[in-house]
């Protein structure tokens, strides 16, 4: 699988499903950095430089000087959402931005109205938009994002499509092998019309791996993360990707634990809790929604520290003492709107056992830190394409909170940070026709 990216031809299409606060306020950067505008902070795709080569050959190069990527002046966006409001109504809305940041591309956002979404309103209760695909059944919606996809490409004249989920959290949807499993088991639930085993979104990864497009979950809906989508990915030779944008208090997490578990300190208990306003916050006040972020939340740390491996160290703390007590919880409060806070609590312990702790007080922009994030997912799942690369990224685990691995073989997903990032450097270097490699810089 190390082959070097073919050249982009043409221009990109990023579709992308919800235009909430997220989208608008990645849509509106990336317009804004092309007319010179804004800067892309946070990017990696835009800033970061990798070494290729050793020795006397080494040098650190931008992505772009590495690998073939899109550019931001070649993205065609277009969505699809439950609200009809276009993208310049919606980025006003979500009051991430301030106009002066929105107005010099009022033009191109204006032209961004949303498609009828494919929505079910048992899977988001707190959503009452009527922009939606009405008495469809679930292989109907497949059928009519298919057709979207193919009439924006007409349009447009895009040669590539990426489609990422940037919209709300649906409900949970346990793992079931019976309609999960396999893709000849999806397709005949979305015939049957299984509206309880078949998320909408899931009408999404489906039409867009079937129409050649990479599909990306930037929430942590379970969506492509089964057996049967790896299936078509593999089958139509798509890179997914998934699950939730890695960008606060998770972010923090992951770079966080590794000092706790390097330097061989114990942890008793992690405690996190956040605050929050926007529309992402009230989906999730309803607890069926909340489930599916605490499942992806929750994940992060029990990768890194492992109460197996240590038992003396991370083998404490709970009711059945077999693990430190790990709690996420989000609470939604209007006042804060996008400005999400969240507070860490980190109970560690180190020589013959003595108590100390750690506190944590994250004052962040969600959208702002997610909007980078949309970036680099789309150009690197697309530059995946082009490298021939299909089914799940784990490159990409960088970028994400729960990263999908193949739990049927008790992969175990790597969710150290640092271990991240070497991964996502050797892909580059392999995309970019250089070996991978661990040295260090
Ligand atoms: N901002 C962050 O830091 C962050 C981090 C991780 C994950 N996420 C996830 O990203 C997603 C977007 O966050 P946001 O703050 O932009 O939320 P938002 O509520 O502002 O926007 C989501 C949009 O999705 C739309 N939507 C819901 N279901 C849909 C469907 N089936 N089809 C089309 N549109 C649909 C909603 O109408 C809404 O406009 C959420 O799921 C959130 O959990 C955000």
């Amino acid at each position: 699988m190390a082959n070097k990216a073919a050249k982009p031809n043409g221009k990109l299409g990023v579709m992308v499903v919800g235009l909430g606060a997220v989208t608008t306020t990645f849509m509106t950067g990336v317009l804004m950095a092309r007319k010179g505008l804004a800067k892309p902070i946070g990017s990696m795709t835009q800033y970061d430089k990798i070494r290729v080569g050793r020795g006397e050959d080494k040098k650190y190069l931008h992505y772009k000087d590495i690998v073939p990527l899109a550019d931001l002046n070649d993205i065609e966006f277009a969505a699809w959402d439950v609200y009809p409001a276009n993208a310049y109504e919606s980025a006003l809305n979500a009051e991430v931005l301030k106009e002066k940041d929105i107005e010099p591309v009022k033009d191109e956002l204006v032209k961004i109205v949303p498609m009828k979404a494919a929505f079910d309103h048992d899977y988001a209760k707190r959503l009452d938009g009527d922009n939606i695909m009405k008495d469809k059944t679930r292989w109907e919606m497949v059928e009519q994002l298919r057709e979207d996809i193919r009439n924006f490409k007409k349009e447009t004249g895009v040669e590539r499509v990426v489609v990422l989920w940037a919209a709300s959290t649906e409900v949970y949807v346990p793992v079931d092998d019976e309609v999960h499993g396999s893709l000849e088991a999806l397709e005949a639930a979305m015939k049957a019309d299984d509206k309880k085993r078949i998320a909408p979104s899931m009408c999404y990864a489906y039409a867009a791996l079937k129409e050649g497009a990479p599909f990306i979950m930037g929430a942590p809906n379970t969506t492509v993360d089964i057996p049967a989508m790896w299936e078509l990915a593999e089958q139509t030779k798509m890179p997914i990707a998934g699950k939730d944008f890695k960008t606060g208090q998770t972010l923090v997490k992951s770079g966080f634990a590794p000092i706790i578990g390097t330097r061989c300190l114990g942890l008793s208990g992690w405690f996190s809790t956040n605050i929050l306003g926007n529309r992402d916050g009230l989906v999730l006040d309803e607890p069926a929604n909340f489930r599916t972020k605490e499942v992806s939340k929750l994940s992060t740390l029990e990768s890194i520290l492992v109460p197996e491996n240590q038992p003396d160290l991370y083998g404490h703390g709970n009711d059945e003492d077999t693990q430190y007590y790990h709690k996420v919880r989000i609470n939604y409060y209007p006042p804060r709107n996008d400005n999400k806070e969240g507070w860490d609590n980190i109970d560690i312990f180190g020589w013959m056992g003595y108590p100390m702790q750690i506190k944590i007080n994250f004052l962040c922009r969600d959208s702002i830190l997610a909007a980078p994030l949309c970036l680099d997912l789309v150009l690197l799942s697309d530059l995946a394409a082009r490298a021939g690369r299909y089914g799940i990224q784990r490159f990409l685990s960088f970028f994400l909170k729960s990263p999908m691995h193949d739990y049927t073989q008790d992969e175990v997903p790597v969710n150290h940070l640092f271990q991240q990032y070497v991964m996502l450097k050797n892909a580059i270097r392999e995309m970019g026709g250089y070996e991978a490699d661990e040295e260090i810089d």
